[in-house]
């Protein structure tokens, strides 16, 4: 993910003088005087802090005699996928303009990938092999619209092929329209910090509604608009490169009308092709937040703020039109609702101990160091929930586990919080199917249940994909079954993770 930026300690002091100014200011103007961009990339820095007395990782104790559970009736698991990381290929679109700037870690070649565009029949036995019951792909806008208002119909048909065997295999699609990705054209003409651009955006939703609308019910209009505009306009280490708190917040705003607009779009026009079954959510990256120590009431105000200002007020104007600084004013961000479902992206929990956070000491984190929480999965679930009674949809659950040590583990682990959280959780969509390419880590970062061999495009099954395909057949998890797959150790937060 490449999420978050690194931070020095003096920097952190200073911010938080300008954080307490902050926290009173009432504007975007007010705000970016006493310059919330710096508060805000030291808010999601995740070098670590030094002590840490939260409780971190693993399950609550006293629940933890038995891992055995069963799945929640009706609950389906699948696998996730966004086109740029799989796909290769294409080399019209601003990550291919990224990596070709030098900016990707390992010098990795997204329009490489992993050859799913070629390799999408091989990918599909494996996945019926694996009992996939639903899987949540992506289709990518500089493939299919390679110049403004020119669309590529073959593209289209491929994709229309690979849907429609998914279908014939039993495995509905949910469909992302949107994931990180911009045609080049319309990065050149500034993406979404244009509000005009929002209709570019709009035309091809309707153009992929009208040609798959009748093999797909189920549709995500963006993906973590959070990030995307974190990265890309504040943090600066995506594309576009930006590092303006204004901007960002503009790209927040622009993305949730684009979003309100394009549920409304994407409904009436499977309504108008005669199909009333239509579901469209967001699928929104949701952290766990906490203060490193809860009696502190400071720290806790932060954890608030930090939470609020990077997740809850854009869940709130893309689920109900509520406008919550940093999110401003827009015309088509009206109070309703917006959502058939709250797609829930959930890895890790953020420490927050002022304004910046980090990892806990001595908790549990994977190959990226980021801290594996299994109960904040129930956390996020709960909060997005309370804020519109919907379906819950996990869109992406996962782990960067480089030598597939304890992916299993922690697959068992946040299924058992989401089948016992009482919550309607219908889908799980583990991330990521395959091995892929990780925006600026490149392939040096592996989430697959599958792994890929980066030279050759070798697929070979992981022991946690044969777990997975156990739960999948047996609807849960046993002790027997834990005991086979899950003995797995995390690595400690501070550990050479080798
Ligand atoms: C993104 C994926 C990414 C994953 C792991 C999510 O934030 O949607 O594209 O691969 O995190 O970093």
């Amino acid at each position: 993910m490449g999420l978050l930026p690194s931070i020095f300690a003096r920097k952190i002091r200073t911010a938080s003088r300008r954080l307490y100014r902050f926290s009173t200011a009432s504007t975007i103007e007010r705000a970016e005087k006493v310059s919330v961009e710096k508060i805000l990339s030291l808010a999601y820095n995740r070098n670590q802090l030094a002590g840490g007395i939260i409780r971190t990782g693993g399950l609550p104790p006293g629940r933890g005699d038995t891992m055995e559970f069963q799945l929640k009736d009706g609950m389906l698991l699948g696998a996730a996928s966004a086109a740029t990381q799989i796909e290769g290929g294409d080399d019209n679109s601003n990550w291919y303009d990224w990596y070709r700037r030098g900016y990707v870690k390992d010098d990795s070649d997204p329009s490489a990938a992993v050859d799913h565009y070629e390799r999408w029949r091989e990918d599909l036995e494996l996945m019926k092999d694996m009992g996939i019951q639903c899987y949540r792909m992506g289709v990518e806008w500089s493939r299919v619209e390679p110049r403004d208002g020119v669309f590529d119909e073959k593209a289209i048909a491929h994709y229309r092929e690979e849907i429609q065997a998914l279908k014939e295999a039993g495995i509905p699609v949910l469909l992302t329209l949107h994931h990180f990705n911009n045609p080049l054209w319309l990065e050149e003409r500034g993406g979404f910090a244009q509000r005009d651009n929002i209709t570019c955006y709009l035309r091809f939703v309707r153009k992929m509604v009208e040609s798959v609308g009748d093999l797909v019910s189920e549709y995500i209009t963006i993906n973590e608009p959070n990030v995307y505009a974190y990265n890309g306009y504040l943090e600066g280490a995506w594309p576009p490169g930006r590092k303006s708190f204004l901007e960002m917040s503009r790209v927040m705003t622009n993305m949730a009308a684009a979003h309100i607009e394009a549920y409304g779009l994407i409904r009436k026009t499977r309504l108008q092709m005669g199909y009333k079954d239509t579901r469209v959510g967001v699928a929104n990256h949701l952290r766990a937040f906490a203060p490193k120590d809860p009696k502190n009431p400071l720290q806790r105000f932060w954890a608030e703020r930090v939470e609020e200002l990077f997740q809850g007020s854009l869940t709130k104007a893309m689920c109900t039109g509520r406008v919550v600084f940093p999110i401003g004013k827009h015309p088509s961000i009206v109070p309703g609702e917006f959502c058939d479902f709250h797609g829930v992206n959930y890895y890790t929990r953020s420490t927050v101990s002022g304004p910046a956070d980090g990892v806990a000491e001595n908790c549990p984190v994977n190959d990226l160091g980021w801290e594996i929480y299994p109960e904040g999965i129930g956390e996020v679930c709960r909060k997005v929930y309370g804020v519109l009674k919907k379906p819950i949809y996990i869109t992406e659950n996962g782990t960067c586990d480089n030598r597939d040590r304890f992916r299993a583990r922690y697959i068992a682990e946040h299924l058992r919080v989401l089948c016992e959280s009482g919550l309607p959780v219908e889908r799980y969509y583990h991330w990521c199917f395959c091995d892929n390419w990780e925006w600026v880590e490149g392939t040096s970062a592996r989430f697959g249940l599958v792994h890929v061999d980066f030279e050759t495009q070798a697929r070979t099954v992981k022991d946690s994909g044969a777990f997975y395909k156990r739960v999948i057949q047996e609807r849960g998890v046993s002790e027997a079954l834990y005991e086979a797959f899950c003995g797995g150790e995390y690595p400690k937060n501070g550990e050479d993770q080798g």
